[in-house]
């Protein structure tokens, strides 16, 4: 479909949107990450803007290239993503996190790289502050949407996250429909429900996702 001929649904609206997957560093060369290509995000972005949003989008780890029209800001760690979402928060309507965002990060960063030896290696790790869930319990807090990434008891776990998180909506995804892949299946669920999305291109799926959002505005 031309964008040209794409309805305008999201005119003067504001969008937020992170995307891609954050990286931990452990020392200058490693890191800890989680498998994310930021194509779903980076297609989410692209829709809002042809559905006439002004859109912001926060980038982690992806090789994808910036969407035209639209505000793109590089955060490569969880920390960084966080301050990057915080401060352009303000006067946002929606708020799409579809950022793969590390739980965790090594308590120290190694100034020098670890050299190798035969004992064992113990990293501690320190959980990250949850973006989607601050956002969405601020006072004036966008319209907020997630995304829960499973392996198993999918629909169940994203509505044990929407209500945990107090999300109008979360968009429930198997990780292995989604990873690495141009397409993706989904289900959409709302206070009145769940809704599937038949399996299809991430563009496709991002309209559909973003007509939902905008009939609940
Ligand atoms: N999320 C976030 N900030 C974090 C962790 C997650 O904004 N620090 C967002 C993700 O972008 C996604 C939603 O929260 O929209 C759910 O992420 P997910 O990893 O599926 O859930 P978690 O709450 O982190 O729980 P778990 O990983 O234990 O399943
Ligand atoms: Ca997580």
């Amino acid at each position: 479909v031309n964008a040209h001929f794409t309805p305008k649904l999201l005119a003067g609206k504001r969008v937020l949107i992170t995307a891609g997957a954050t990286l931990e560093m452990i020392d200058p060369v490693r890191g800890i990450t989680n498998l994310s290509s930021g194509k779903m995000g980076y297609a989410i972005a692209q829709a809002a803007s042809d559905m006439g949003a002004d859109v912001t989008l926060v980038s982690g780890i992806t090789a994808l290239n910036p969407i035209a029209n639209a505000a793109n800001i590089k955060a490569e760690s969880a920390q960084a993503m966080y301050e990057a979402v915080m401060s352009n928060i303000m006067n946002q309507d929606v708020f799409i996190a579809v950022a793969a965002v590390a739980d965790y990060r090594p308590v120290t960063q190694q100034h020098e790289k670890i050299k190798k030896s035969t004992s064992s290696l113990t990293l501690e790790l320190t959980p990250n502050k949850d973006i989607l869930a601050d956002v969405a319990s601020l006072p004036n807090a966008p319209f907020c949407v997630g995304f829960a990434a499973e392996t198993e008891n999918l629909l169940e776990y994203a509505e044990t996250k929407r209500k945990a998180k107090k999300l109008p909506l979360i968009v429930a995804n198997l990780a292995k429909e989604a990873l690495g892949s141009e397409e993706n299946s989904v289900t959409l669920i709302d206070k009145n429900g769940a809704h599937p999305i038949q399996r299809a291109s991430k563009t496709e799926v991002a309209k559909l996702l973003l007509q939902h959002i905008a009939h609940m505005l």
